[in-house]
């Protein structure tokens, strides 16, 4: 089977979150299970510096009436054989930014996603290589899946090329005008309820869950949730019309890239099965890296996010002075994003220095230092479609505090539900009173260290790798492929 990934971000060649990690990931589980996929993406700047071959010059893209001439580069995901085809097209990628810069969102972010789709489908026309199967990332991508219905080339090959739409966060849709539209090539009828018309503007996301064969997104109790008014941004009518096409499967995290005892960045591996003098040792030396003197046997919680509404942080940004007058749990944070959440936690870690150690920033080497060094990691998403970050903590050994919901709620097993298993803490709603309760449940595990040892030692052991997702994504290829 020839699946061909489309997406705006592919990690290593160019990221700016989860959406990228997973399209840099699970290709290499795909192919292992014997699928050829390949994967196109946007030659952005910060591509320039990966190596790569030109495979075809004056590639011309018609778009807005204007012809563009570029190229087409090959290069690979990152050491693996996995083909990565990149759009030379400097008038629409080669800038400060994936989405946006300074100034704010691009304003020919519609054109650089009709781009993006339209090249996926000529892309035969320069490799020779035809895809069975179209596999769409989010709404940048999106706008493909009503392109293959479109475009004669793509009907005509026999057997008929399939879609599938994964969605990584449907907070973010690609909203847009009428006149947008007028320059996708699409045909007017797509301009519709049941295409990419909603309330009067272009929304690419609704139009790629409209037109795609079959949608997917990265955990099941995100799939239900996005289905309600609640989480539904909207588009819930949408995906309630497609929910028999719709299903949700879990994301995976890159073992190898994240191994405690294989990751140079920590001083000391962590040994899963005897993770005391690692985890110790991590937490020493994160403990001297943010210039906090706490005390080591005091808990550490951590925290590695983007600073915005989702993650719920300001929750926590709430809590911190009662937690520094009542209890002796310590901070370590890293983020960036909202600049009061930002001065926020700036302030308070320079009222409580040896408590609140902070980086304002994204630093990956002190990401995993803060996986590894802490004892408990905090994510009080208000929704979280998966999440990643709470599994690099379990998979470093620290353990996750999280709101219930979307992929937290699927990837962590809370310790109500009984001693054996659980690895973690989970809270319902997005008030600080709950998280408080739940730091507070945190705060007794860890004093009680026979509990502690235990579900420590549950979520280092936890199986987090790709395989059995990539056998649910090939499942949902086959059902997409057999459709009348
Ligand atoms: C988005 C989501 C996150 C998910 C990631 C990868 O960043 O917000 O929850 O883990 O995509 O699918």
């Amino acid at each position: 089977m020839n699946v061909l990934f489309v997406s705006p971000e592919v990690n290593p060649l160019v990221r700016t979150g989860g959406l990228g990690d997973v399209v840099g990931s699970l290709p290499l589980a795909l192919k292992k299970l014997g699928i050829d996929v390949r994967i196109i993406c946007p030659f952005h700047r910060e591509c320039k510096g990966i190596e790569s071959k030109t495979l075809k010059k004056n590639f011309v893209v018609k778009i807005r009436k204007k012809s563009i001439t570029g190229s087409i580069r090959q290069t690979k995901l990152g050491n693996s054989d996995v083909p990565a085809y990149m759009i030379d097209l400097p008038e629409f990628y080669d800038r400060n930014g994936i989405y946006s810069d300074e100034h704010g969102d691009f304003p020919d972010n519609a054109q650089r996603a009709f781009v993006l789709s339209q090249v996926a489908l000529e892309l035969q026309s320069v490799t020779s290589w035809q895809p069975d199967i179209i596999h769409a990332h989010d709404w940048m991508a999106a706008p493909v899946c009503a392109y293959v219905n479109a475009i004669p080339s793509a009907k005509t090959v026999q057997p008929k090329i399939r879609t599938v739409l994964t969605i990584h966060n449907l907070q973010h849709q690609g909203i847009f005008s009428h006149e947008d539209f007028k320059t996708s090539g699409l045909p007017e009828s797509n301009w519709a309820m049941d295409g990419f018309e909603k309330d009067g503007l272009l929304n690419l996301l609704k139009g790629g869950i409209q037109h795609a064969d079959k949608i997917t997104t990265v955990s099941p109790t995100y799939a239900s949730e996005i289905r309600t008014k609640e989480y539904g941004c909207g588009l819930e009518a949408s995906l309630e019309y497609r929910g028999a096409d719709l299903m949700g499967i879990l994301n995976g995290i890159d073992e190898s890239s994240w191994d405690p005892q294989e990751d140079s960045s920590l001083v000391k591996p962590i040994n899963p099965s005897r993770p005391k003098s690692g985890k110790l040792a991590c937490k020493q030396a994160l403990l001297e890296e943010l210039n906090m003197e706490s005390d080591i046997d005091s808990p550490l919680f951590g925290v590695v996010s983007r600073l915005y509404d989702q993650k719920g942080l300001d929750l926590l940004i709430e809590l911190l002075p009662q937690l520094m007058a009542e209890s002796h749990a310590n901070f370590a944070i890293l983020g960036s994003g909202d600049p009061h959440e930002e001065q926020a936690i700036r302030e308070l870690s320079v009222s409580f220095p040896h408590r609140i150690g902070c980086f304002i920033g994204f630093d990956d080497g002190l990401a995993r230092r803060i996986f590894a060094g802490s004892d408990f990691f905090l994510m009080p998403s208000r929704f979280e479609p998966c999440g990643l970050a709470q599994q690099y903590a379990m998979r470093y050994g620290s353990l996750p505090i999280a709101r219930k919901t979307g992929g937290l709620a699927d990837t962590i097993l809370p310790i109500s539900r009984g001693e054996k298993n659980c690895n973690g803490f989970l809270f319902k709603n997005a008030s600080a009173k709950e998280l408080w309760d739940a730091v507070q449940q945190a705060l007794e595990v860890f004093a009680n260290n026979r509990k502690f040892t235990r579900m420590r030692k549950n979520a280092l052991s936890r199986n987090c790798g790709w395989k059995y997702a990539a056998e649910q994504y090939i499942q949902a290829y086959k059902w997409a492929l057999e459709m009348p």
